[in-house]
């Protein structure tokens, strides 16, 4: 049964994405992904949004481009935690996606993070460090995650 949603405004944003959907996998954890869109599917993105919990989601990670709204929308219609990650646009490099993301009027959360890759990668970890909270193995995972890439970063040698 999936823990994490991982959806997506378009296709188009599967490139992106699917890093975050690999570091699931790389941490073990359970996640489902679909193309859902606010604007191109509203009413199955609603009822997605609606029976997320029920389903066992603990986690909703959302990645849109442009006008970006699908992450709010989604958290207009659960209470589950959504993590937003703004898609690089062509028109305005993801600056677009971005503001539509992270300026959410007071009352309806979204945790918005970085455009593009980073973002992705980052919302994965977050969604993995919340279920983590209540999974002891899952944090011992994350705790090696870390050392790892400090040892790789203290290995670094210049020219
Ligand atoms: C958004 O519009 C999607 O999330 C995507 O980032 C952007 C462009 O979509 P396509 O025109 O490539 O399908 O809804």
């Amino acid at each position: 049964m999936p823990l994490v949603a991982v959806i997506m405004g378009s296709k188009s944003d599967w490139k992106t994405m699917r890093q975050a959907a690999e570091l699931l996998e790389e941490f073990g954890v359970a996640h489902e992904c679909r193309v859902l869109s606010a604007h191109r599917t509203p009413a199955e993105t609603a009822e997605y949004a609606g029976q997320a919990e029920s389903r066992g989601i603990e986690v909703v990670i959302a990645a849109a481009g442009g006008a970006a709204h699908l992450a709010g929308v989604c958290a207009a219609h659960t209470l589950l935690p959504v993590l937003g990650v703004p898609m690089e646009s062509a028109s305005l490099k993801g600056l677009d996606s971005l503001l539509s993301t992270v300026q959410m009027p007071a009352g309806i959360p979204v945790g918005a993070l970085g455009i593009g890759g980073a973002g992705a990668r980052n919302a994965a970890l977050l969604a993995i460090a919340i279920l983590a909270n209540s999974r002891p193995e899952l944090r011992e995972r994350l705790r090696q995650f870390r050392a790892k890439q400090s040892e790789k970063v203290l290995r670094e040698t210049l020219p």
